[in-house]
């Protein structure tokens, strides 16, 4: 059975980790076939499936929806990390572990959180009940009002050095990963380098112990969206456009269904 224990030996034999989002349970039984360690269902859903533009209309509810359909498609075979929503883990140590223990119960076997700084408690209560957490720094898109926009953290010398301060105490807190988003490849090679559990960097350069990207970017699902940071591995944009002109092609021109295709 996939566990964090996968995440600590990657870092110490230097094997790169590789996780992917999944919000549901097709693409978690295709993932589940694949070389990738970890599936994440992410609050990025409320961007890249219900349409939202930010990450804030998550709830417990929406996330554990999704954690368990990721986790019936995985059928075990992957380990799965669920997202907090928005505030789970400002409301005190009772709420963080109700949402927490929703997500595990619906399938997830770790939970992340964004930011550290005012519940690096939270953090280490989880860890202390029995939840992995894996820390979530630099562009938190929970915090995008705070941001004004989803830009480039810690480029100044003072925000760099919080950032390392905050990856040492997730550490601390017993976090046992720690995703980096869009901050310079210099510091998070060196972020990835002090700690000895694993980065795992999105927008943040190959210094990272591994990479994620959401799933929906990597097949070019949405052609609108297109930052640096995401490379397109396939154009599934395409293969659903042209499979679907095919289907009603082949409905008008009375080509589908054939007689073999029916009863
Ligand atoms: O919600 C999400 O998909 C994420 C990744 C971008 C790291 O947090």
């Amino acid at each position: 059975m996939p566990s964090i224990r996968d995440f600590a030996a990657a870092k110490a034999a230097g094997r790169k980790l590789v996780m992917v989002t999944s919000y549901d349970a097709w693409s978690a039984k295709l993932l589940a076939k694949e070389d990738v360690d970890c599936l994440l269902v992410g609050d990025s859903v409320m961007m890249a499936v219900h349409g939202e533009q930010d990450t804030l209309g998550a709830t417990t509810e929406i996330m554990a929806m999704h954690t368990r359909a990721v986790a019936r498609g995985a059928a075990g075979e992957k380990f799965i990390v669920a997202d907090m929503p928005f505030l789970a883990a400002r409301k005190g140590l009772n709420e963080a572990l109700d949402s927490a223990a929703a997500l595990l119960r619906a399938g997830a076997h770790a939970v992340k959180i964004e930011g550290v700084r005012g519940h690096a408690d939270v953090v280490h209560h989880l860890v202390e009940s029995g939840i992995p957490v894996m820390g979530h720094l630099g562009l938190t898109p929970q915090s995008v009002n705070v941001f004004g926009g989803f830009t480039v953290q810690a480029k100044e010398a003072a925000a760099a050095q919080s950032l390392r301060e905050d990856a040492q105490a997730l550490q601390q807190a017993g976090a046992f990963a720690i995703v980096l988003e869009c901050i310079p490849r210099k510091l998070a090679t060196e972020v990835s380098a002090s700690l000895a559990i694993p980065t795992i960097g999105i927008g943040a350069g190959a210094g990272c112990d591994g990479q994620v990207l959401v799933l929906h970017d990597l097949l070019g699902l949405n052609p609108d969206f297109k930052p640096r940071f995401v490379r397109r591995f396939a154009d599934a944009a395409a293969t659903v456009r042209s499979g679907a002109a095919a289907y009603a092609e082949a409905v008008r021109a009375g080509m589908f269904p054939t007689d073999k295709e029916s009863f």
